[in-house]
């Protein structure tokens, strides 16, 4: 390898500009230290460009075709909504540019300096970048953070061709959407595809492996989900494995279960996503990478390596953007040799955006049951709440799982699961309760106000702490 001159030398080199990596860059910079972040594409990464942010502003796509779909029902008259989705992908866009943009400006701001190419870690904290016309820099860190991300997971079978097997980065650039489709897998982005897709008129059939949708949700939450997938049309099967596909001129069929198959425009896979680790690290580095290709790590990000850490979706740890936020934080004060909090996973927000939308935070009642827990549990519905039915979205509710006191009283918090409208704004107290091991009588002492959806928060823990109000 051609290197240029001198090795530039920062007290951070960070490889990777998606969430994980440019949170350390901004917080980094915050704190006065020098930082280079090497980003192969664009900053902002999955999140930003093929992931959250787009996925996100389609589901509010379907939300308004939804809203003006059911306008008739408050009295105001328009015709039958329908959709031009080249239209809805140049909002997206703008959206994507807007935070693309706003993000370049911060980076510069916290005065970090942005590499573009590929980089990998050698010996002595040197990182080795590949521009994208074949340039080598070298740069060296006294630390260095590995933040490459993930792909999407593929399987035997569907090779993504572009045309009838896509994944989750390729559905979010359509100019159209397909009249059918086949989701395989029933996991966060399966359903949130399925609900968009479904929403905006594509002919959806979700093919899951596993007995149930949406795995690491407590069941309660996903019957609610698929009571309303089913009564939109959107066909789930679950406990089938999917076996190949063979195109057609229209189309593909996909061959799935015991002999059975579905005809349809498009198959989107969404069977999870594997770290991108390949060609990451250059030989005489002691960083591990564990069997699956993720970066093997302690509770405050270190790597094998001494002044290397690793953050993001390169680790096992929840694929979510705020995690990657929260781990980026951790390693930064870890370099400040500041005090270190390690995130708290099992106790971490979950957000995803189907609909309608679920939200949760802690332990489901199952995992509390299976850990040996003596619990108590209450569930509160959106149907008797009145914000709900003023919005006219009352599906869905709330259910608060607490650990029995040794005194038989209701002791701390352990899951928060809610399923209904806005829940993945309404999580945040729920969140707050169970990372603060909060009592439901503690939490029930704090007013909500009326009319909100909050409010079914509020009922559920009141209840739980032994005297409920409404509910
Ligand atoms: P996932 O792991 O959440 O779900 C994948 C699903 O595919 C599972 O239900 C699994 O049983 C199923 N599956 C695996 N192989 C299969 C096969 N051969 N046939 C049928 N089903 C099969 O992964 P997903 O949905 O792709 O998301 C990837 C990551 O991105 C997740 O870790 C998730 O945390 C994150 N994410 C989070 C979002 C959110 O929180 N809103 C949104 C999108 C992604």
């Amino acid at each position: 390898m051609v290197l240029t001159a001198e090795a530039q030398q920062y007290d951070v080199v960070i490889i990777g500009g998606g969430p994980g990596g440019y949170a350390a860059a901004l917080y980094g910079g915050n704190a006065g230290l020098n930082v280079a972040m090497v980003e192969k594409e664009k900053v902002g990464g999955t999140c930003l460009h093929r992931g959250c942010i787009p996925a996100k502003e389609f589901l509010e796509t379907a939300n308004v075709l939804r809203t003006v779909a059911g306008a008739k029902e408050f009295g105001i008259q328009s015709e039958q909504p329908s959709v031009d989705f080249s239209v809805s992908q140049a909002r997206k866009q703008k959206v994507v540019d807007t935070l693309w943009k706003g993000l370049q400006g911060l980076l510069k701001r916290r005065k970090v300096t942005t590499y573009i190419g590929t980089g990998s870690l050698g010996p002595d904290h040197t990182v080795a970048v590949t521009g994208p016309d074949g340039a080598h820099t070298l740069l060296t860190g006294r630390h260095v953070i590995l933040a490459s991300g993930s792909v999407p997971r593929t399987i035997p079978g569907f090779d993504v061709d572009g045309r009838y097997v896509l994944t989750s980065d390729e559905v979010l650039a359509l100019d159209r959407l397909p009249a059918s489709a086949v989701v395989i897998g029933g996991g966060a982005i399966g359903c949130e595809f399925a609900s968009m897709m479904s929403d905006l008129g594509t002919q959806v059939t979700v093919l899951e492996a596993l007995p149930k949708m949406l795995p690491g949700c407590d069941k309660d939450v996903v019957d609610v989900v698929a009571r309303s997938f089913k009564k939109r049309g959107i066909e789930v099967r679950t406990g089938v494995n999917v076996t190949g596909h063979t195109p057609n001129d229209k189309g593909t069929t996909v061959h799935f279960g015991e002999g059975e198959h579905v005809d349809v425009d498009l198959v989107v896979v969404s069977v999870g996503r594997r770290p991108l680790s390949d060609g990451l690290l250059l030989p005489g580095t002691k960083v591990e990478v564990d069997q699956r290709g993720f970066v093997v790590i302690d509770d405050h990000q270190r790597t094998g390596e001494a002044g290397v850490y690793a953050v993001g979706d390169l680790v096992a740890t929840p694929a979510l953007a705020h995690v990657g936020f929260a781990e980026a934080i951790v390693v930064i004060k870890d370099i400040l040799g500041e005090p270190v909090v390690p995130v708290d996973y099992g106790k971490v927000p979950w957000c995803i955006y189907c609909h309608p939308e679920v939200a949760f935070a802690g332990m489901s009642e199952e995992v509390a049951v299976e850990a040996g827990l003596d619990v108590v549990v209450k569930k509160d519905p959106f149907v008797g709440n009145g914000r709900a039915l003023i919005l006219g979205d009352p599906e869905g509710m709330v259910k608060v799982i607490a650990e029995k006191g040794p005194d038989g009283g209701v002791a701390r918090i352990l899951g928060v699961h809610m399923v209904g409208p806005w829940v993945t704004e309404l999580l945040g107290q729920g969140y707050l309760a169970v990372n603060w091991e909060a009592t439901p009588a503690e939490v029930g002492q704090y007013i909500q106000p009326h009319p909100t959806l909050s409010e079914v928060f509020g009922e559920t823990v009141l209840a739980l702490a032994g005297r409920g109000l409404h509910a």
